[in-house]
């Protein structure tokens, strides 16, 4: 299956990036050759979804090493890591970003010149974009494989072409299970406060011509009371070694919800989501995000001024309301240590 959008793309030495925050009214790139731009490119969620952050960010290393002008490779990789860094700090929760930032590293060690160095980077950069889009096409396939005909489902946030290298994890699944006439209709949760759900998930889902309803976040207990859902299904930013899943903010009511009405739920994400040094969802840091997200909506106030606002932008399923983890490797499920494990082993030998 060919994804029709190309949120982030190397391009004659520079970053192509698809600005996220002007979608739907406007399809905007950015073109980008400094490193801080990529960094500040994510911050601020122009670019976004674990997968895609992680993919920009070594792209963002590369660029970084063509500024640098560093006259020998011993020069260059402090300059590296320190911008790995800069970039690994842009958002905290979603462990892709560090993963993706670790693998595009190592690439760099051992090359006898800073001109290597670069050739390593990209090459390792563009290998990763690459298999992730191969990742997504095989999650796809296998969470497609779980559903029945006729199933209606509910996601949530956007895990989509918009997320991901590829068709998208947990819409990778909806697309996938689309074409082979397995679904009715998806529901989208419109996903407060940034709406990565309407702005981001619907637009796709137009473009593919999928059945899709909107709904807003709080309608979601209805639908599933009422037997309207089958399954919901969602990706992850980071999954700890017992299968607890950290995904945007509004993803454990749904879970819980799901739970209460037996309804399946599934997470659908690329072994580099799983974080097997986290024992549990108490050690996954939460990232907190500015209070003006919440307060103002369109750039309109809808609050009072100066009112105390938290803003976390993830919660933490617990692997028991999780029925299965759709992973490239496999579906895993319960017990969470051994399955999750074995998914990522799988994933390092493909690597090799
Ligand atoms: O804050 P965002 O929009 O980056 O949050 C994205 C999500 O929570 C996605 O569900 C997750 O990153 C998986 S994307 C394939």
């Amino acid at each position: 299956m060919k994804p029709t959008i190309e949120p982030v793309a190397w391009n004659n030495g520079s970053l192509r990036l698809l600005d996220q925050t002007r979608l739907p009214q406007e399809e905007a790139y950015l073109d980008v050759d400094d490193y801080r731009d990529v960094a500040t490119a994510i911050r601020k969620l122009r670019v976004r979804g674990a997968p895609l952050i992680g993919i920009a960010a070594a792209y963002g290393l590369v660029l970084a090493a063509r500024a640098a002008n560093a006259g020998s490779v011993d020069e260059l990789l402090p300059l590296l890591r320190t911008a790995a860094e800069e970039l690994a700090a842009t958002r905290p929760t979603a462990v892709n970003l560090r993963w993706a930032l670790e693998q595009v590293l190592a690439a760099a060690q051992g090359a006898a010149t800073p001109q290597e160095a670069q050739e390593r980077l990209l090459a390792a950069a563009q290998r990763l974009h690459r298999e992730d889009a191969a990742a997504s096409e095989r999650i796809g396939r296998y969470g497609a494989g779980l559903l029945t005909p006729g199933s209606a489902v509910l996601t949530h946030c956007n895990t989509g072409s918009l997320a991901a290298g590829g068709i998208g994890t947990a819409l990778g699944v909806i697309r996938t299970a689309w074409a082979d006439g397995k679904l009715s209709r998806v529901y989208v949760t419109e996903t407060r406060p940034l709406l990565q759900g309407s702005r981001l998930t619907m637009w796709e889902l137009a473009r593919d011509g999928i059945p899709a309803t909107l709904i807003a976040d709080g309608a979601a207990g209805l639908l599933m009371r009422r037997g309207q859902i089958t399954a919901v299904i969602v990706g992850a930013d980071r999954i700890a070694a017992n299968g607890d899943v950290a995904n945007k903010v509004g993803t454990y009511p749904l879970a819980v919800l799901a739970r209460e009405n037996g309804v399946r739920f599934y997470v659908a994400a690329p072994t580099s989501t799983i974080d097997l040094s986290t024992v549990s969802g108490e050690d996954i840091p939460i990232e907190e995000r500015p209070a003006g997200e919440v307060t103002a909506f369109a750039g309109r106030s809808v609050a009072p001024d100066g009112v105390e606002v938290a803003n976390p932008a993830f919660d933490v399923t617990p692997h028991r309301c999780v029925t299965a983890i759709v992973t490239e490797n496999g579906v895993a499920a319960e017990p969470y240590l051994d399955s999750l494990a074995r998914a990522s082993r799988a994933g390092v030998a493909a690597r090799g």
